[in-house]
């Protein structure tokens, strides 16, 4: 006998509605009409039923501390990394985690159970570092955080910082980062790159690079990252993030590096919220979005997930927590508003975002961890169009969320 048994579940892209038992931690069957008996049953009417919602891009150490010491004014990048430069002197090991444990609950209530973040590693106490790493410890029995070892300031910026990296890893980070384009000159960009990769070899971990986070055209380390996993292979293991530049990039060049790509399984994650409030600053007009190339990355079969990035911090005042919020937005910022392309930003948030995550066991099928999302609308379209929270959030078989919906009384002839 199943533990608990969820009803009439209707899965992404499909029509016929199945039943889905969950015994102990585990999806223990999946089909119409299960005989299955359970002592807690959920009538899904025929609503969505879909894995856990997947943040690949998020900086759990600044998170939540806008106004600290003060508002982000101009709502720069530069003004903001100036208040987080201020702010970052008082950082502690409570203070990091209160306040990325606070993000993680939040996003859990929205159903987003893989979180991967990224953390400054040219603090030269690493304190971020050690408050993530424990805090992904800590809460592995409902969320899984995957912590970024990532060197802010660049790695030849300062000396140390090469060191730090390394230091980062030995502590255990998952994920290996960078900042290219950030680097002093492009030959310092490009060596970094190779640094990078010989790192994730060496100590056998994720790549994730912060890339070409800029307007400028000229910004192009996306292609040595490729060239990188063409030769090397393990692309389906590195992640390209932000990579904005690509969007100011000419067609010509544009489509020979999406032809590149396709030669890798390499993972392009994108930050439309934040890119397209800090970047195109500078233009006049017309004024360039700043987003990279959502829409012809994933035509051309290339996997692209979605972050937020930030939620409420120096670069980015406001955020929820909500993965089908940066669907609904990317819908309209990457002109994605056919129904099949719709249904292609949901994937953007589940399977791709597992993806880039090099997720196992990810996914509704029998045998995987039960982690699962209950939507009280039918389909993807209408998640995005109403943008809901979810009725119920389950992690490792037990209910963690419940959402009772709110009641609207409109009295009008
Ligand atoms: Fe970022």
């Amino acid at each position: 006998m199943a533990d608990l048994i969820l009803r009439r579940c209707r899965l992404h892209r499909q029509t016929e509605l199945v039943d889905i038992a969950i015994t102990g931690k585990h999806i223990s069957a999946i089909a119409a009409n299960l005989a299955d008996t359970a002592p807690q049953e959920i009538d899904c009417r025929g609503n969505l039923v879909t894995p856990p919602f997947v943040e690949p891009h998020i900086h759990l150490d600044s998170v939540l501390s806008a106004g600290q010491p003060r508002f982000n004014a101009s709502g720069t990048l530069f003004e903001g990394i100036q208040i987080w430069g201020e702010r970052k002197t008082s950082l502690t090991h409570e203070d990091v985690q209160q306040r990325a444990l606070e993000a993680l609950k939040l996003m859990g209530s929205h159903g987003v159970l893989y979180v991967r973040t990224h953390v400054d590693v040219t603090e030269p106490r690493l304190i971020a570092l050690d408050a993530l790493l424990e805090l992904s410890e800590k809460v592995r029995d409902w969320t899984t955080l995957q912590v970024v070892a990532f060197p802010q300031d660049g790695i030849y910026a300062r000396e140390e910082n090469a060191g730090l990296l390394e230091e980062a890893l030995k502590r255990g980070a998952h994920v290996v980062g960078g900042i290219p384009h950030y680097e002093l000159t492009r030959e310092d960009g490009v060596q970094s790159i190779h640094h990078i990769f010989d790192l994730a070899e060496r100590f056998d971990r994720l790549i994730d690079v912060h890339c070409d986070e800029v307007d400028d055209e000229q910004s192009r380390f996306v292609e040595v990252i490729i060239a990188e996993a063409v030769k090397r292979g393990g692309g389906e293991r590195v992640a390209a993030s932000h990579t904005t530049a690509f969007g100011s990039y000419n067609d010509s060049y544009a489509y020979k590096l999406i032809g590149f790509a396709r030669r890798t399984n390499i993972n392009f994650i994108a930050n439309p919220l934040i890119n397209i409030t800090l970047q195109g600053r500078m233009d006049t007009y017309p004024k360039r979005r700043g987003l990279t190339r959502i829409k012809e990355l994933w035509e051309n079969g290339i996997n692209v997930s979605l972050g937020q990035d930030c939620i409420y911090d120096p670069w980015y005042i406001f955020g929820t927590g909500s993965m089908i919020g940066v669907a609904h937005m990317t819908v309209h910022l990457a002109q994605m508003t056919g129904l099949s392309e719709i249904d292609a930003c949901f994937d953007m948030i589940t399977d791709n975002g597992a993806r880039s995550l090099n997720l196992t066991a990810y996914g509704l099928q029998a045998g995987n961890p039960a982690n699962i999302v209950i939507l009280d609308v039918p389909s993807a379209f209408h998640a995005l169009r109403y943008q809901v929270m979810p009725r119920y959030v389950i992690s490792q078989g037990r209910i963690i969320v419940e959402n009772v919906p709110a009641k609207t009384q409109l009295s009008v002839d």
